[in-house]
């Protein structure tokens, strides 16, 4: 079966505009950190150390003590002490001090910054917005007094009140301490909303347990969503204020830009991966509060079809194009269009919105605007014992040259003209939109990044493959069952 695709020369209409790395999970971080720390044959434990930032940090292995640790400084290279100090920075400093805050509120976030984030999986979603756990959350007298619906909302925004701090604690801390981003103007502001918003929640009654106090949480929480909508581009000031920083410092060439780049990738990764999990949960929870509407529960679509959704992707990324250049490649899809599978349908959307726009832009960049375009091929591939579904985009655009693949990555690399992505970060700019059909074709080198952070988040991941010369394949993977746990970056 095939669906052929002829370009849509306008559309009027918008596209939902769903927010969202390399993550390293607390687990992941000490056994990182126990391989540089751990010499073959460690030395005894020092038992009369004070207790200290690095000795709490240690005492999740048995083995480590502030001994150890100096017996493995004096050893160690300078790089590997660098290495070490870069990934235990996040447990070392967790009575941190904020710029312009208060102590009292300083600690409030140093407590909550402590806590275990609660990773949840998309099954996970799906069961408790179906009220599958409500019996082991209230007892019997509450069951009586309210509806079901009424149980799993107070069920939903009680595990919001409780998680939603911690999570929001967590970035406020990397916020602070991320090197030169944190200096940003942007960045700042950035982190005066996350601590708004933190302690908007903590003020909130801690126990939700009657509908009326439900119902006042859900106003909270959607008023933080829509505050929060913007931080996307916002950050991405922040970065292009970072990136012009370290540019106009004496002295570095733009090999050494990358690298710093490279530096702050990972933190941008933890924070919009934090984002799209945060974002998540409490939309879930708000449209858990619609009206239901068949096979859906809350944002979660029990049978998400990729060629609905590829469908839409290609009218919208065409309608982009064409606005841009004058006319779009064809689109060809084939494989198993029959395929549906429990998906949040925003998030592929945004995936394949995002992959057709880069391959309609190479094509008509690699063979210029008036040439008959090579079509665009987009494969669905699944069978019933598969662990993801993939879909593959490939074009005949010209491909990536070798050096620019790892860059692609990268948070405000693009080849698009420079003009677009100041256009859309720019002081008075604050209309600008990161995703949809109200933004450039290409612009401001988030589509990427991005799309594989929203990949991940649900056990998934995105790749790309280039032929330079002749053009690009992109994989979409998505896990198949939805029950791999979101990665919650610390
Ligand atoms: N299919 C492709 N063929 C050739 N080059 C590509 C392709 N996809 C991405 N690229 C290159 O990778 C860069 C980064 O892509 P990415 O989607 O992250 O950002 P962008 O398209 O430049 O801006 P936007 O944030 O609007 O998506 C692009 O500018 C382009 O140079
Ligand atoms: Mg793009």
């Amino acid at each position: 079966m095939m669906y052929r695709h002829l370009p849509r020369r306008l559309r009027l209409g918008g596209v939902t505009i769903a927010d969202g790395g390399i993550w390293r999970s607390r687990a992941a971080l000490s056994q990182r950190t126990l391989r540089y720390l751990v010499p073959r044959h460690p030395p005894q434990p020092n038992r009369h150390h004070h207790a200290n930032a690095s000795s709490l940090v240690l005492s999740s292995s048995a083995s480590s003590s502030s001994s150890l640790f100096g017996a493995w400084k004096r050893n160690a290279t300078q790089q590997q002490q660098e290495r070490f100090i870069s990934f235990t920075q996040p447990m070392l400093s967790q009575e941190m001090e904020y710029e312009g805050v208060p102590p009292d509120v300083a600690k409030l976030i140093n407590t909550h910054a402590k806590k275990v984030q609660t990773p949840v999986s998309l099954q996970a979603l799906m069961r408790t917005g179906r009220g599958e756990f409500l019996d082991k959350h209230f007892e019997d007298a509450a069951v009586e007094k309210h509806t079901a619906t009424e149980l799993v909302l107070m069920q939903v925004a009680s595990f919001l009140r409780r998680e939603l701090p911690i999570r929001l604690a967590h970035r406020i801390q990397d916020l602070e301490k991320v090197p030169l981003m944190k200096d940003m103007q942007s960045v700042k502001e950035v982190k005066q909303l996350y601590i708004q918003s933190f302690l908007e929640l903590l003020e909130f009654d801690k126990k939700i347990v009657n509908a009326d106090q439900e119902a006042a949480f859900s106003r909270l929480v959607e008023g933080i969503y829509e505050r929060h909508s913007r931080v996307l581009v916002q950050m991405a000031k922040g970065a292009y204020e970072f990136r012009n920083h370290i540019a106009a410092e004496k002295g570095m060439n733009a090999k050494d830009v990358f690298a710093k780049m490279e530096e702050t990738h990972d933190f941008l990764d933890r924070f919009y991966l934090c984002r799209i999990g945060i974002r998540v949960l409490i939309g879930q929870y708000l449209a858990l509060r619609q009206p239901p509407v068949d096979h859906y529960v809350g944002i979660i679509c029990s049978v998400t079809s990729p060629y609905e959704i590829v469908k839409r992707a290609i009218d919208d990324a065409a309608f982009m194009c064409t606005r841009k250049y004058g006319d779009a490649p064809e689109v060809i899809m084939s494989g198993r269009l029959d395929l549906t599978f429990p998906y949040v349908p925003t998030h592929l959307h945004y995936i394949m919105l995002e992959l057709l726009k880069n391959s309609m832009r190479a094509t008509v960049e690699w063979h210029g605007p008036d040439a008959d375009f090579p079509p665009i091929k987009v494969i669905i591939a699944d069978g019933s014992d598969n662990e993801d579904v993939v879909i593959k985009v490939s074009d005949e655009g010209g491909g990536i040259p070798r050096s620019n693949v790892k860059k692609i990555w990268s948070y405000l690399f693009t080849t698009a003209d420079p003009s677009i992505q100041e256009g859309m970060v720019g002081v008075n700019n604050n209309e600008a939109v990161d995703h949809g059909i109200d933004s450039p074709l290409a612009g401001l080198g988030y589509g990427l990044p991005i799309s594989r952070s929203y990949c991940r988040y649900f056990g998934g991941d995105l790749s790309i493959m280039s032929m330079e010369g002749y053009g690009t394949d992109a994989f979409v993977y998505l896990a198949r069952l939805g029950n791999s746990k979101e990665p919650v970056p610390i």
